[in-house]
């Protein structure tokens, strides 16, 4: 069944995919600065590489999961009902932890890069102080919480609407020889 997608979400999806955009261009300049510098063209200091580093790589991963997110939601909320908020609060945790991650590196100056995985950290050397470190993580932890939040909503609409998540998957298409093709169809 196609739905009509509501106005609010089709604002929400168009900017988020602008936010995608333009930060996905920003990225890429950060990674071609990194390989002029790589290659004696443009040199930069080791603490700037580091930074435009970490920026580059927790940016890019954020940027495809914003994109890819908004994009599902537009088509999923055509086939069955949505509640918007659940879009807008990943949405605003999205900014407040891109806003975080943003302090962190360029007011603190963390520069770890996805070494902030574990067991990488547990010798850090404190080199730039504590405080960029936290609001680093806690920017992380802000982000992923709103993306918990928005899946797990997901995940239950799919599951109460086509009655189980293996259906919802299309698993009884596969491996239950079920007839029929394209997108589901309410039950
Ligand atoms: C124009 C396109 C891109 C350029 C020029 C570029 C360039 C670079 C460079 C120079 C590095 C530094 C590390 C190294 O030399 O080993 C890097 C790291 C990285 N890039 Fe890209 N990249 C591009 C696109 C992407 C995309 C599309 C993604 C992911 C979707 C991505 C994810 C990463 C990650 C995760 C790291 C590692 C960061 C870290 O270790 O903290 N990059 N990139």
């Amino acid at each position: 069944m196609n739905r009509e997608v509501s106005p609010s979400i089709k604002r929400g999806v168009v900017l988020a995919l602008v936010a995608t955009s333009v930060i996905l261009v920003l990225m890429m300049t950060f990674g071609v600065i990194m390989l002029l510098s790589q290659g004696n063209l443009y040199k930069i200091s080791p603490q700037w590489f580091y930074k435009l580093m970490t920026m580059h790589g927790t940016g890019m991963i954020g940027i495809a999961a914003l994109g890819g997110s908004a994009i599902m939601w537009y088509f999923l909320s055509r086939h069955i009902e949505l509640n918007a908020k659940i879009f807008f609060i990943n949405l605003a945790l999205s900014f407040i932890g891109v806003a975080m991650i943003l302090t962190a590196i360029f007011g603190y100056q963390f520069s770890d890069g996805w070494t902030f995985l574990y067991p990488l950290p547990s010798f850090s050397s404190k080199l730039n102080g504590t405080t960029g470190a936290l609001l680093y993580l806690f920017g992380l932890l802000i982000l992923g919480s709103g993306y918990l939040i928005m899946y797990a909503y997901l995940a239950t609409r799919l599951i109460k609407e086509y009655g189980g998540l293996g259906k919802s998957l299309g698993w009884d298409y596969i491996f239950r020889g079920k007839k029929g093709y394209g997108p589901l169809q309410q039950q």
